[in-house]
């Protein structure tokens, strides 16, 4: 990973071997796709696959083969993972009916697969649905395990947007333990170091049948997985963005803070014309003045001028990223003021530098925005915020600098 060289001077010790391809060897075993799922054994069998810690709280495992570890069957290319979906072993469901009280049972790891969901479920007729975006990443072959970012932080936003659309949701708790459970049982998938992350999707959905618009009597907690590398075509490469000041995101008193499903297919018809014009994504402004920055479909925005590096605030219409509260931080720590506030597209097009993040993009540089037809430009490249930003982020979730804010969760092996 190119930042990492760039970072030499904060990486622990441990890091540079691994840097260097020191892990790469231990990647590649059975890097391959799972044969179709044996059919189920009465009783369930006992995951073999999984350290015997988290064995004990899993109910009715399908029979695994330990022959998907072993053996493999195929190689993935590492080098070129992008964000597409390759399917994993195991995904994990854990169901909220009526009779619960309002809280989640047990759930259990379940083989990757279809789930079955009534036509007249709330989240296919009312989008009753929610979603959360993690990694994990392999930690340096010293440390072993994976290692997770802010992942209480995830679990404490499903909450608040399951408030928001009528849902329960896990506890804190639940949510990290079965988070743990799916890296876990998906750990052949965990890309080495510096090729990419296992991204973790956590669904909330409204599961159960409704006609009448109204919260689903039933609802289901899922967890799946995909081995991923960089978000962008572009990878690294700073990314070119087109202002839309037609088509809105959010709107006050909407659902634009919290991740639920329903803020993202709106999207699709400016991202789909933006990309047919060569532009990386859309950055949407605010739906009233039609004069704020917002968000890009999928990531917060920044711009920095001097020292003063300024984002646009959360107030209920751009979402709460965590890659974006931690880069607050971490620019700050650098001594820039940073300021939350109504940030307009004056103010970017009057900026030095600009970037986003996301756990998906981590920290792009935007090299060009262009607004009404005028493209403006911004500097990229090794001496810029968002260069160091990226470095100091990714070293820290991947193990290679030491955590001294107490980010990260371990998943031991
Ligand atoms: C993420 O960054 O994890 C997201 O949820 C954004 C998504 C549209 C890829």
């Amino acid at each position: 990973m190119a930042a990492l060289s760039s970072a030499k001077g904060a990486l622990l010790p441990w890091a540079r071997s691994a840097a260097h391809g020191g892990l790469l060897a231990r990647v590649l075993v059975g890097g391959a796709m799972p044969p179709p799922p044996p059919p189920p054994t009465a009783g369930g069998g006992r995951c073999s696959l999984l350290p015997r810690r988290w064995q004990s709280s899993l109910p009715q495992l399908d029979h695994v083969d330990r022959s998907d570890e072993e053996s493999g069957g195929g190689e993935i290319d590492w080098d070129s993972l992008g964000f597409g979906l390759t399917p994993t072993d195991y995904m994990y469901v854990m169901r909220c009916s009526p009779e619960d009280g309002g809280g989640f049972p047990r759930g259990e790891l379940r083989r990757y697969g279809n789930i079955e969901l009534s036509p007249s479920s709330g989240v296919l007729n009312y989008a009753q649905g929610l979603f959360e975006g993690m990694k994990a990443y392999r930690r340096p072959e010293q440390a072993g395990g994976y290692s997770l970012f802010r992942p209480e932080e995830n679990a404490r936003r499903m909450q608040h947007g399951a408030d928001r659309m009528c849902m329960p949701a896990p506890s804190v708790e639940q949510f990290v333990d079965a988070v743990k459970q799916t890296v876990l049982a998906n750990r052949r998938w965990v890309p080495p170091q510096g090729k990419g992350a296992l991204y973790l999707r956590p669904l909330l959905m409204g599961s159960g049948p409704i006609l009448g618009l109204a919260p689903a009597p039933e609802y289901t907690f899922l967890i799946y997985a995909a081995p991923v590398g960089n978000y962008f075509k572009e990878g690294l490469a700073p990314i070119n963005l087109v202002v839309d000041d037609e088509f809105h995101r959010a709107m006050p008193g909407g659902t634009g803070g919290v991740k639920t499903i329903a803020n993202y297919a709106p999207v699709l018809r400016a991202q789909m014309d933006a990309k047919s014009k060569g532009f990386t994504d859309v950055l949407y402004l605010d739906s009233v003045h039609k004069r704020y920055l917002e968000e890009v479909s999928s990531c917060n925005v920044f711009v920095v001028k001097g020292g003063v590096v300024a984002t646009p605030a959360t107030r209920g219409t751009i979402l709460p990223g965590i890659t974006r509260k931690s880069v607050v931080e971490l620019a700050m720590d650098r001594g820039y003021k940073v300021e939350e506030r109504l940030v307009s597209i004056d103010d970017l097009i009057d900026a030095d530098e600009v970037f986003c993040t996301g756990t998906a993009v981590v920290v792009a540089p935007v090299s060009t925005v262009t607004y009404r037809g005028k493209r403006h430009e911004f500097r990229t490249g090794p001496d810029t915020l968002a260069q160091e930003l990226y470095t100091t982020l990714t070293s820290i979730q991947m193990g290679l600098a030491e955590d001294t804010k107490g980010w990260t969760v371990a998943v031991e092996d």
